[in-house]
């Protein structure tokens, strides 16, 4: 597997730009394919081809993955909360997008098609109690209807295809590099608004626990399950941990500005008020071991959002919606190979 030529969707992101840089240290060709939405051109690591286009397009798909040996699909619209109101878009690039490129998989080289799911599938939870792959998957959000009719998609399909396939729930994932909007990444956000010198606003009474994972944790998962010989799996990825919303309010308050005080606002449809990772499943099969601590990682997230470098990604300060629609296909397309 060393060596193969990799396909990162959403490659500009977040997650899916330390990806694609993991990538390319390992020494894998690496192609992204990513609308350039959120993001910006460049979070793209150099080294990695670059195709500026659409996961909805055959065309577009069909480019980006000639002659790939395994396919990360990052590549999402990824507010929850955005999903209620704008459940269309949602679907539209999280479920048809995905089943586009699964259709793209069929006649080419893919042997194994590595989905970026969500806790968002799961039912909410009464406690904060970390819960396993065979929890109740009862989404309470547009985001995670599409999410899990995806990964139902995918499964099947790769399976008739006799591609490997895994499915990496993703918890809370923080780190450097965030793409920030006012509505993913309650982290990120966090200290947004810290270093702005206004409060944390907390939605809710901030009692809601989450598993917040470092992106070098998700990473690593995604390296685990490229490399494992086991040929499907669906896999939570967090660290096992809960922290309540105003655990990490305050927290931040005391590192970033100890005078500050969060302040609350209502609650918001389609939230989980509990959402932590049971991880034995991934641990077991595929040697995964969360190794960053939140309270020592998050020092490194304040800094490189206090240097400024935290500006990499499109910066939202109203709704996002309505600046996200697809760029032509053919809008440009790049190689950054040096
Ligand atoms: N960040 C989290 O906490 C978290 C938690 C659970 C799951 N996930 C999943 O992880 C993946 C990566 O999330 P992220 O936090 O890096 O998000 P992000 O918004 O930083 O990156 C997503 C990328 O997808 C691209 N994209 C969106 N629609 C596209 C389309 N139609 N065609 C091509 N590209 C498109 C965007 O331009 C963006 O660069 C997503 O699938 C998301 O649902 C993230």
């Amino acid at each position: 597997m060393m060596n193969d030529k990799v396909l990162v969707t959403g490659g500009a992101g977040f997650i899916g730009s330390h990806l694609a840089r993991a990538l390319l240290a390992e020494g894998h060709a690496v192609t992204i394919l990513v609308d350039l939405s959120m993001g910006k051109e460049e979070n793209i690591p150099v080294g990695a081809s670059f195709i500026q286009g659409d996961v909805r397009s055959q065309e577009d798909v069909r480019r980006a993955i000639l002659g790939a040996g395994i396919v990360f699909h990052e590549a999402a619209r990824v507010s929850i909360r955005a999903s209620v109101k704008e459940f269309y878009e949602d679907a539209d690039t999280n479920f048809m997008g995905t089943l586009n490129l699964l259709k793209c998989c069929s006649k080419s080289d893919v042997r194994k098609f590595v989905f970026a799911s969500s806790m968002a599938v799961y039912a909410d939870s009464a406690s904060p109690n970390p819960i396993a792959e065979d929890y109740t998957t009862e989404p309470i959000s547009p985001y995670g209807i599409a999410k899990l009719a995806a990964e139902k998609y995918c499964m099947q399909l790769t399976s008739e295809m006799g591609i490997g396939c895994h499915i990496l729930r993703y918890f809370n994932t923080y780190g450097p590099g965030q793409t920030y909007t006012p509505y993913v990444g309650v982290i990120t956000i966090f200290i947004r608004q810290l270093l702005q010198g206004q409060s944390p606003r907390v939605f809710g009474d901030g009692e809601q626990r989450r598993d917040f994972v470092h992106v070098s944790d998700i990473i690593a998962a995604n390296l685990l399950s490229m490399k494992s010989p086991l040929a499907r799996g669906i896999f939570n990825v967090g660290t096992g941990k809960a922290t309540s919303v105003n655990d990490i309010a305050s927290l931040l308050c005391r590192r970033i500005d100890p005078q500050c005080q969060p302040c609350h606002a209502d609650a918001h449809p389609g939230e989980l008020r509990n959402s932590i990772a049971d991880i034995r499943s991934i641990s077991a099969a595929l040697g995964y071991r969360p190794a960053a601590a939140l309270p020592e990682k998050i020092g490194e997230v304040i800094e490189f959002y206090r240097k400024g470098t935290g500006n990499r990604g499109k910066q939202v300060e109203e709704p996002p919606e309505r600046d996200r629609s697809p760029i032509p296909a053919s809008s440009g397309s790049g190689n950054r190979r040096p």
